[in-house]
C-alpha cells in the first residue's frame, strides 16, 4: 500500500500577488522542502493554448490540450532569478508563461472544470511524497485537504498591485500601473467566482494578511505555526 505524507504538506493559498511564493520559497529552504508553485501548471496550458492560436472561449480545445500536454517543473537550470525550469513539452518556457499576455487569459482557461480535472492528478502526486509548500489557489479546499498546515494569505488589492507592477518592470516589461491593478481585480473576480473550486480559505486554514508587514515578519510567523502543528525539518 503506498504511504501518503499529506501530514508534512504545507498550503499557502490566495489571491495573486499575496506574496505567497516569496514566502514559500523562504519556508521551503528554511525546513529543505520542495517548493511547488501549482500555478505554474495553469499558466502552462494557457501558454500552449495561445501558443497554439486555440481560441481561449473553446473550452473542449483547452481541456483536450491541459490533457495532452506535458508540463515539466526542474531543478533551476540558470542563475537568473528563477525558483525552477518550466518545461512545456520539452521545452524552457520558465519566462514565458510569466508574461502580460500569459497572465491576461489564464484564469479563464482555469474556471474550466475539464482543465482543473486534468491538472489536478499532478498536483496531487506531488502532494502524497511530502515534505513540500504548495502554493495556489485551492491546495486546502481541493488538491491536497488532508495538508498538516494550511495558510491562506491575503492583502490588500493596491499592494498586491504595487508588487506585482515592480516585479514586472523588473523583468523589462512596459506596464502601467492602473493596467496591473484593473488587471488583479478582474483575476480575482474570475478566481473567485468560478464554479469549479473558486478561491476561498479552507474552514481549518490560518488567514494572514500581508499588508504591513515585512518578509522576514511573515516568515516568523509562519515558522512559528509550523513548530506549533509539530512539522519537522528535513
Ligand atoms: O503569481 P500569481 O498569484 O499572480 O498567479 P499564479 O499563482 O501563478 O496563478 C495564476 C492563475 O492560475 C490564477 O489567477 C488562477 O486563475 C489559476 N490558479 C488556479 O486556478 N489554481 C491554482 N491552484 C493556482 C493557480
Amino acid at each position: 500500500m503506498p504511504i501518503d505524507n499529506f501530514d508534512t504538506v504545507i498550503t499557502i493559498d490566495g489571491p495573486a500577488a499575496s506574496g505567497k511564493s516569496t514566502l514559500a520559497i523562504r519556508l521551503a529552504e528554511q525546513l529543505g522542502y520542495l517548493f511547488f508553485d501549482t500555478g505554474v501548471v495553469y499558466r502552462a496550458v494557457t501558454l500552449a493554448v495561445l501558443d497554439k492560436n486555440v481560441p481561449v472561449r473553446d473550452e473542449m480545445a483547452c481541456t483536450h490540450l491541459a490533457e495532452e500536454v506535458r508540463i515539466d517543473v526542474q531543478p533551476a537550470s540558470q542563475d537568473d532569478g528563477r525558483a525552477n525550469d518550466i518545461m512545456i513539452d520539452g521545452e524552457d518556457k520558465t519566462w514565458e508563461i510569466r508574461q502580460p499576455y500569459v497572465e491576461a487569459n489564464v484564469s479563464d482557461v482555469a474556471a474550466y472544470p475539464g482543465v482543473r480535472l486534468a491538472l489536478l492528478d499532478k498536483q496531487r502526486k506531488i502532494g502524497k511524497r511530502g515534505r513540500v509548500v504548495m502554493v495556489g489557489r485551492d491546495i486546502g479546499t481541493v488538491v491536497v485537504p488532508e495538508a498538516g498546515l494550511k495558510i491562506y494569505l491575503d492583502a490588500s488589492v493596491e499592494e498586491r498591485a504595487r508588487r506585482r507592477y515592480k516585479e514586472q518592470l523588473a523583468q523589462g516589461e512596459q506596464v502601467v500601473f492602473e493596467d496591473v491593478l484593473a488587471a488583479l481585480r478582474k483575476r480575482d473576480e474570475i478566481d473567485s467566482n468560478r464554479e469549479v473550486a473558486p478561491l476561498r480559505p479552507a474552514e481549518d486554514a490560518i488567514i494572514l494578511n500581508s499588508d504591513d508587514k515585512s518578509i522576514e515578519e511573515m516568515q516568523q510567523i509562519l515558522f512559528e505555526l509550523v513548530e506549533e502543528k509539530g512539522i519537522k525539518a528535513s
